[in-house]
């Protein structure tokens, strides 16, 4: 066989993310392709072994799918010789005990972000990987969503001239869960299970602004709860303990001013769910999960205040559209197919447990500065 079988023990795996971006999307999506180019011209054929509490879920998703290969317990498929990579997408509270299960297992660990509930903890993970001598990595994917591949790409043609600043918008109505149904799991909304938008989105913003902008500097923020009360997946009511709001104001290395909102409570009046503004001195550009328009400073128009008169631009107009001019896969999968490179060719993968746990430190810093009513630098993690 031309085949370099890889066991994966996919951990969480009737989660939102764990079935449909990790399973379905990326690693049944690379067998359905015949596997992933190793660098001897083998193929490297993902072995999926679902692991979770539900044997009757379990077993479902394994018929579904055409797999034979699941269990409920954890230490029985980390003991297995024939699996190579542990993979986390179970809820953030249950990570940091079942990554240690597998260090110690020696195998190489791939996992959902957040690394770890607190920065010591995320540290920790990363000194136990490399003092067992095991590959680590941690989900980045909004790194590969088309519309900031091409921002990225604006980057590095030098299009901006000096940046300036960066704002954020994220966010959409998540629904209380009485008159209509909530569409994230509940737990989200409960502290006391690991819940909160600053530990959610404050990882994906530090590794989004650090990889394409400028290493973040410091951190202030306004952290809320908006909602105090929802109705969970049975129909009882509870208490939101978590926040559902983080407005967060990041100043980068080079004096970039970035702000980026979070929120659960907000009506979207945008194109996409995400959206960044970067302004600099010789262009703009605003790009979404997909898409990316620009206006450069000769295309630039010169509006005048004048409250007393309706709008005479139609300012949306004057942007353009940046084109693909390449294909873009699903950005779940393409890191996946990092990951596994990274196992089988030693390829570099920059996206490991020091880059999670510097998205924890700026979560737990961001949450410091909203109790403290403090801006706060971020120091260097001590690794
Ligand atoms: N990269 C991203 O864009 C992204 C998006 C959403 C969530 N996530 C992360 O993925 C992870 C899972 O989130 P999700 O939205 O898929 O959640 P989910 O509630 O849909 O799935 C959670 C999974 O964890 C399992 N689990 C194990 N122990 C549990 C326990 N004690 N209580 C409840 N569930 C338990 C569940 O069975 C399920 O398989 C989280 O760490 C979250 O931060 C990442």
């Amino acid at each position: 066989m031309n085949r370099v079988p890889i066991g994966i023990v996919l951990n969480g795996v009737t989660g939102r993310m764990g079935y449909r971006q990790h399973l379905v999307r990326s690693l049944l999506a690379i067998r359905d392709e015949g596997g992933l180019p190793a660098g001897d011209g083998r193929r490297i054929w993902p072995e999926p072994i679902l692991v979770g509490r539900s044997p009757a879920k379990l077993q479902e998703i394994a018929e579904r799918h055409g797999l034979t290969d699941w269990t409920t317990d954890l230490d029985e498929a980390l003991a297995r010789d024939d699996v190579q990579i542990y993979f986390d997408a179970q809820v953030t509270q249950q990570r940091e005990k079942a990554i240690r299960a597998a260090i110690e297992a020696g195998k190489h660990i791939y996992t959902e972000k957040p690394l770890a509930d607190d920065t010591a903890a995320a540290v920790d993970l990363y000194r136990a990987a490399v003092a067992a001598g095991v590959k680590h990595g941690v989900v980045q994917d909004k790194l590969f969503l088309p519309g900031l591949r091409k921002l990225a790409r604006l980057v590095e043609g030098g299009f901006f001239g000096r940046i300036l600043s960066v704002r954020g918008e994220f966010g959409y109505w998540v629904f209380e869960g009485d008159w209509q149904s909530a569409q994230r799991p509940s737990w989200n909304y409960r502290s006391q299970d690991g819940g909160g938008i600053a530990v959610d989105m404050f990882p994906h913003w530090q590794y989004v602004l650090e990889r394409i902008f400028a290493p973040v500097r410091s951190v202030q923020a306004t952290i809320v709860t908006h909602i105090p009360s929802r109705v969970d997946e049975s129909g009882a009511v509870y208490e939101a303990t978590a926040d559902d709001a983080a407005y967060g104001t990041f100043e980068l290395e080079g004096g970039i001013v970035a702000q980026v909102n979070s929120s659960w409570a907000v009506r979207v009046y945008r194109d996409e769910l995400v959206e960044f503004q970067v302004d600099g001195t010789h262009g703009s550009a605003v790009a979404g999960l997909r898409e990316c328009h620009v206006q450069h400073r000769a295309t630039t128009p010169k509006p005048v205040w004048n409250p007393d008169l309706p709008a005479t631009e139609q300012f949306r107009a004057q942007w353009q559209r940046v084109p693909d001019n390449e294909e873009f896969d699903n950005g779940f999968k393409v890191q996946w197919e990092h990951f596994l490179r990274h196992v089988v060719d030693d390829a570099a993968f920059p996206w490991d447990f020091a880059a999670g746990a510097r998205g924890v430190q700026l979560a737990e810093l961001g949450l410091e500065s909203a109790r403290t009513g403090r801006r706060i630098d971020i120091p260097s993690l001590d690794l």
